[in-house]
């Protein structure tokens, strides 16, 4: 296990398996994953951990990697499944939790939240003010989903309460049934942005959707509309966000993920118009601890060679 996971299902495991933590309370560098993956048959890792080739083939023993999140971009699939090695991801669990936290970033930029936050705090509320803090209105505005998946559709469902009308963009467009559950409409990724007054990206992280809001992409969006990245922060192209928010090209983004996590690009944390959160998408404790025993119980069944729950590949 590159990372300690919540009790509950570190006790799981214990009951379990044979397990050998990561010696730091941060992703442990590849160096030591190199060394103590030798003699294991599973991994427990994190989407902090990168886990390639290198990896994989310093590990002969290795039946099973159960990562510890729904998306796996940071794990080679295609040399796993050549070597015959299981991935398992946590989906589903965390849909909710993540529509919720969208929504909470979709507020805080358009009500400016954490600005005012600060103001208060400073001790600089003076008395009511007809023109303080003037944010966005969400009522009846309209959303473009990119990414029209699990986390995507229940983002949808939320927008409901708020008599929005939802555009969507998808490779694969969803049935005439689920268009009208989710009463979002279909129409490319350029219709999208220009058309919205919130874009909000949750596509999985492909080599197709790098930078798929790229520069150019950002141009083609509304100056009052506002953009929110929940998914993978390499699905935007950060530096061209940063530039268009400090051009006033777009009114404010939120980003929970960024292109190269933990690092974030520089210009950001001087914007204002930018809310930016440490990846906090699926963290509530009840989610981390179904994530945390779904990776438990894949990784369990992967040692005893049964077909885990969430067979990735
Ligand atoms: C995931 O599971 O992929 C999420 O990004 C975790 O918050």
């Amino acid at each position: 296990m590159t990372q300690k996971i919540l009790p509950e299902a570190y006790e799981y495991l214990k009951e379990h398996t044979e397990i050998e933590v990561g010696s730091q309370d941060i992703s442990p560098g590849k160096e030591e994953i190199m060394a103590k993956i030798k003699d294991k048959e599973g991994l427990l890792s994190l989407l902090t951990e990168e886990i390639d080739k290198e990896i994989m083939d310093a590990a002969p023993s290795l039946k099973i990697i159960a990562n510890c999140a729904v998306g796996y971009d940071n794990i080679d699939i295609d040399y796993a499944r050549k070597k015959g090695i299981q991935v398992t991801n946590t989906p589903g669990v965390l849909t909710d939790t993540t529509a919720d936290l969208t929504w909470a970033l979709i507020f805080a930029v358009a009500r400016r939240i954490p600005q005012a936050d600060r103001f208060t705090r400073e001790k600089k509320f003076k008395g009511w003010k007809l023109d303080l803090f003037l944010g966005k209105e969400i009522t009846g505005k309209r959303l473009g989903i990119v990414g029209m998946g699990r986390i995507g559709r229940a983002v949808a469902l939320r927008a409901q309460a708020f008599k929005m009308e939802t555009l969507y963009f998808d490779p694969q467009r969803m049935s005439s049934e689920h268009e009208k559950k989710y009463q979002a409409s279909y129409c490319s990724l350029d219709e999208l942005l220009c058309n919205s007054d919130i874009v909000t990206i949750h596509a999985s992280f492909t080599p197709q959707t790098h930078h798929l809001i790229s520069k150019e992409k950002l141009k083609l969006m509304r100056k009052e509309a506002i953009l929110i990245n929940v998914a993978r922060g390499p699905i935007v192209e950060e530096a061209a966000v940063a530039e268009a928010l400090e051009k006033g090209q777009i009114w404010g983004a939120g980003l929970d993920v960024y292109e190269k996590e933990p690092e974030i690009h520089q210009r950001l944390f001087a914007l204002d118009n930018a809310v930016l959160l440490p990846h906090l998408g699926s963290a509530t404790y009840e989610t981390r601890l179904k994530m945390s025993m779904m990776a438990a119980r894949n990784l369990v069944q992967g040692l005893k060679g049964e077909r885990p729950d969430n067979l990735v590949v």
